[in-house]
């Protein structure tokens, strides 16, 4: 099954476009639970942008799509998971750079400078830590808010990404990777 569409004749070579609505799983595995581990395919490896529907990412959930070869999060964070990223100060984080691909590669980390628009809400970034490459957990971790809200953890060898996806404690030595990444209309973005 596959909803796939390939796009020519666009400024871009590639677009792929995956659908994420309704916890629909799209594009034969563009589009998986965050606890399966990647798979990438040549196909896939290949497709240098793609255009995600966000419009099915509730509140307080994630997709997990896959672009170059590897998880990309885009989370929808909630009021308390915004809040809890915006008053942690830039001194207490291990590394103090905003790692976004779509700033100043000097940028601080401040969450104002790793979320995608302006309120906060969507969050997106490398599911891959930056210690050694696994694949972090969702709601998990040290920084994960009451309830298991936000967060990751990355269980290969105990790192803990805050609800920015900082790192905060453990091997990791960098934040989550905010790849390049914009809204195209309400309710896709385009990765890459
Ligand atoms: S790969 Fe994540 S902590 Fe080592």
């Amino acid at each position: 099954m596959s909803n796939a569409e390939h796009h020519e004749g666009t400024r871009r070579d590639f677009l792929y476009y995956a659908t994420a609505g309704a916890g629909a799983v799209a594009t034969g595995a563009a589009v998986w639970p965050l606890v399966n581990q990647m798979n990438p395919s040549a196909d896939v490896l290949a497709l240098s942008s793609i255009r995600v529907d966000v419009s099915g990412v509730s509140e307080g959930s994630q997709i997990t799509v896959k672009w170059l070869g590897k998880p990309v999060f885009i989370r929808r964070r909630t009021a308390e998971e915004i809040e809890e990223a915006r008053s942690v100060d830039i001194s207490d984080l291990v590394d103090p750079i905003a790692r976004n691909a779509n700033i100043d590669g000097s940028a601080e980390a401040t969450d104002e400078n790793r979320a995608l628009d302006e309120t906060g809400e969507w969050l997106v970034q490398m599911g891959v830590c930056t210690h050694l490459g696994c694949v972090p957990l969702g709601n998990a971790g040290d920084y994960a808010l009451d309830g298991g809200v936000g967060g990751w953890f990355c269980p290969c060898h105990g790192s803990h990404y805050d609800t920015s996806g900082r790192i905060r404690k453990g091997p990791a030595p960098e934040n989550l990777p905010v790849p390049p990444a914009e809204f195209v209309d309400e309710t896709t973005i385009l990765l890459g």
